[in-house]
């Protein structure tokens, strides 16, 4: 946990957002597995953890914006917890390390609500999205699950969504340590790669570093040799000389802040010379955000400067043709980097997701795109000192969205569907970094940047086994 202050201001500077009300933050319960007690392993809500940091199941939190308190709603372990568990801290305890002092049993927050209610208070509440904080809603408020993302307090989104934009000092000096774990995992995954080699073997080897400190993943491992499948989660490919590897995989640290990095590299060592041509592309198109992207600048312009960086590039190998400026306003560049330059990243790793990704990504001042592949842009809105986001640019070959275009004579002017032929099994290239907005540009997050150009990659590839 941070400082008990840092949790203090931040309820403060909440509090500062209202002039009446009750703010309800609902902590994350344990979730079965197969049965009761057989769990998955815990993980709190993170709009929970940034105002009260404590990282057990079974709290709540109150703001309560007319009575100027602060109260945190959780059972004491019991005797038989403890025959379980061990000893346990007491919740008074806990509560006091964020700074709170009234503390009551978790089933004295209905009554709470309800008096709420009746005084005709208005009680905000963020978006659920587990099954039980929804049935829990519904007890207190008697609102149906299925009216309850609208009944949910946009004043409160929007509040949070301000705030959780701009990082603090400490969750920049968290997020800048935990940074050597995704170098490790990174590094890891390239080392060991080698031919013959499963995906899952070195899919379990980053999992064990992230393990090893501490923490677990912030999303699962997306590791593969069929890399234009964008959330390919599938492990149990071979790996073979030629294939492409992709590693898109991040660390969540114990206080469960994410990094997110994508590194694309050959399995054999070496890149051919198509492989390379590509991966150039990909490298130019994040190289050229993280020159451009400042305060002041629309993250949507940036995933439209990586867009044209592409579609510059596959004319000059012949992939595209025509007016690129053209090409890229009608959306032909989407067959080949389908989705959104990036996301804003935090204590979630798609940070505050939960919320709504058009509080998050474009607030009042963008409007989603409806266009193919713009549409999936998560992050359109200016870019502010504070704020903490992905730059993950890529070209994917996608053979079945390959063959449908072309059968309609989708862009045909821009895009040429003959020499596309001999990339149908090319798979696909991401590159991906974490960057920190400053007040006069970005910065990559880390002491080091994770080994991306191709001489680097070169000489580490396999390393492991060589020595
Ligand atoms: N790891 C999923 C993403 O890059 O957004
Ligand atoms: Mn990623
Ligand atoms: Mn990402």
């Amino acid at each position: 946990m941070f400082s008990r202050e840092v949790y203090i201001n931040r309820r403060q500077e909440l509090r500062r957002q209202f002039v009446s009300g009750i703010i309800l933050i609902l902590g994350n319960t344990n979730s079965p597995r197969n049965y009761r007690a057989n769990i998955y392993p815990f993980r709190q809500d993170s709009n929970f953890l940034y105002y009260f940091g404590l990282d057990f199941p079974g709290f709540a939190g109150i703001i309560d914006i007319d009575e100027g308190k602060d109260m945190i709603f959780a059972d004491d372990f019991s005797m038989e917890d403890i025959i379980w568990m061990g000893p346990q801290p007491k919740v008074k305890d806990l509560a006091d390390k964020c700074g709170i002092e009234y503390t009551a049993p978790f089933s004295k927050l209905s009554d709470y609500i309800a008096k709420g209610i009746e005084q005709v208070r208005k009680i905000h509440f963020t978006p659920p999205y587990r099954a039980e904080n929804k049935l829990l809603i519904e007890h207190m408020t008697g609102i149906h699950p299925e009216n309850i993302a609208d009944a949910a307090s946009q004043k409160l989104i929007k509040s949070i969504v301000a705030q959780r934009s701009i990082k603090g000092p400490e969750e920049i000096e968290h997020l800048e340590e935990i940074m050597d774990v995704a170098f490790e995992m990174h590094t890891m995954a390239m080392r060991m790669t080698i031919e013959k080699m499963y995906e899952y073997e070195i899919a379990g080897a980053v999992t064990g570093i992230a393990l090893q400190n501490g923490g677990s993943l912030s999303f699962p491992v997306i590791l593969s040799n069929r890399g234009e499948i964008l959330h390919n989660e599938y492990h149990y490919n071979r790996l073979e000389k030629g294939d492409l590897l992709l590693c898109d995989m991040g660390f969540e640290s114990e206080m469960h802040y994410a990094t997110d990095h994508t590194r694309t590299f050959p399995v054999s060592g070496k890149f051919t010379s198509k492989q390379k041509d590509i991966y150039q592309l990909v490298l130019a198109a994040n190289n050229a955000v993280q020159r451009e992207a400042k305060p002041g600048i629309p993250y949507r312009d940036m995933h439209f400067l990586a867009a044209r960086t592409i579609a510059y590039g596959m004319k000059d190998l012949g992939l595209m043709k025509g007016n690129m400026e053209e090409a890229v306003n009608a959306g032909a560049h989407a067959l080949f980097f389908p989705h959104g330059l990036g996301h804003m990243m935090g204590l979630d790793v798609h940070d505050m997701e939960d919320l709504g990704e058009n509080y998050v990504g474009y607030g009042e001042e963008f409007t989603r795109s409806d266009q193919f592949g713009t549409a999936y842009l998560r992050l359109a809105r200016t870019l502010e000192p504070g704020f903490v986001l992905t730059n993950e640019p890529g070209i994917y070959f996608i053979p079945a969205l390959i063959g449908q275009w072309k059968k309609e004579g989708r862009f045909k002017d821009f895009i040429d569907y003959s020499k596309l032929e001999k990339y149908l099994d090319f798979g696909g290239i991401r590159l991906e970094d974490d960057l920190l907005i400053t007040k006069t540009g970005n910065k990559n997050l880390g002491q080091k940047r994770i080994p991306i150009d191709v001489n680097e990659l070169e000489e580490i590839i396999g390393s492991y086994w060589k020595k």
